[in-house]
């Protein structure tokens, strides 16, 4: 397993361009994530920010450039080592991606999957170690009371903690969330990311968070940045913004694009 040493950034994007189906996506995207930092990554739809967080984890690879990932290059990696490279880097989805008909326990356990080696079936067949551990975990997004209800029967949010928590339990040292609150209501976007936040600075976890709401970037993030057409136009510490500021990104986007 790759190491890296304490400065170095748990993730470096080097001149990034990538296409699909001759229509450039990013151009020249350069960009690091200091370790134990929380990044938002801002931008209009299309603007390439799933296409970005897909090649941090190798789910997409680059056309030229190169991405370092906790030290380790997806593009270069063999299968078992970009398998080793993805249980260090959790992933939270807009969607949530649990299993509905699951209690909220078994989807946190399902975190450890990739550490167990045989498929498990029901709550009681996971190591007790683990279950005290996914305990600990939904206790600390708020939802230890809640573990042995259906997910589908959870509100948006506390589903999104749920995730978050499922996630924590594979232990990562990186944390990339797609539009995570991009489904919920304002309380509870500010609920999942205030929850985000606190507990990658408790644990020492590095996160890039693409987020479309500019206020929520700015409260949440110590750095900001902001991808347009593919490129990268802004990359700054969240304190020297303002909203305003922000928000010509998504207007000069809109000119562009109508
Ligand atoms: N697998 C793919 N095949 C073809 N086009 C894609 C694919 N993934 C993304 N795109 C295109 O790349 C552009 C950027 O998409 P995306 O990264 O999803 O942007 P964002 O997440 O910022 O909304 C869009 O025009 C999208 O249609
Ligand atoms: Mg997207």
């Amino acid at each position: 397993m790759a190491e890296i040493t304490n400065g170095d950034p748990v993730l470096r994007l080097s001149d990034i361009g990538k296409s699909f189906d001759g229509v450039t996506v990013l151009d020249g995207v350069s960009l690091e994530v200091p370790r134990g930092s929380f990044v938002a990554l801002t931008g209009p739809s299309g603007a390439g920010k799933s296409t970005l967080l897909r090649l941090v984890n190798g789910m997409h690879l680059p056309d030229r450039g190169t991405v370092s990932t906790l030290g380790e290059n997806p593009a270069a990696c063999s299968r078992a080592r970009l398998r080793a490279l993805r249980a260090r880097v959790g992933f939270v989805f807009q969607q949530f991606g649990l299993v509905g008909r699951l209690s909220a326990m078994e989807n946190v356990l399902m975190g450890a999957l990739a550490t167990l080696r045989l498929p498990r079936y029901g709550v009681m067949s996971y190591p007790r170690a683990l279950r005290a551990r996914a305990v600990e975990q939904l206790d600390r997004v708020g939802l230890a009371d809640q573990r042995f209800q259906r997910c589908d029967t959870l509100s948006g949010g506390q589903q999104q903690r749920v995730a978050v928590a499922r996630t924590l339990l594979q232990g990562p040292e990186l944390i990339l969330a797609d539009e995570p609150v991009a489904s919920l209501d304002p309380a509870a976007s500010v609920l999942v990311l205030d929850t985000l936040k606190r507990i990658s600075a408790e644990d020492g976890i590095s996160v890039l968070c693409s987020l479309h709401q500019v206020e929520l970037a700015l409260s949440t993030a110590d750095r900001v940045v902001a991808l347009r057409g593919g490129r990268l136009v802004l990359d700054e510490p969240a304190r020297d913004l303002t909203a305003a500021r922000l928000r010509t990104i998504y207007d000069l986007a809109g000119a562009r694009d109508g």
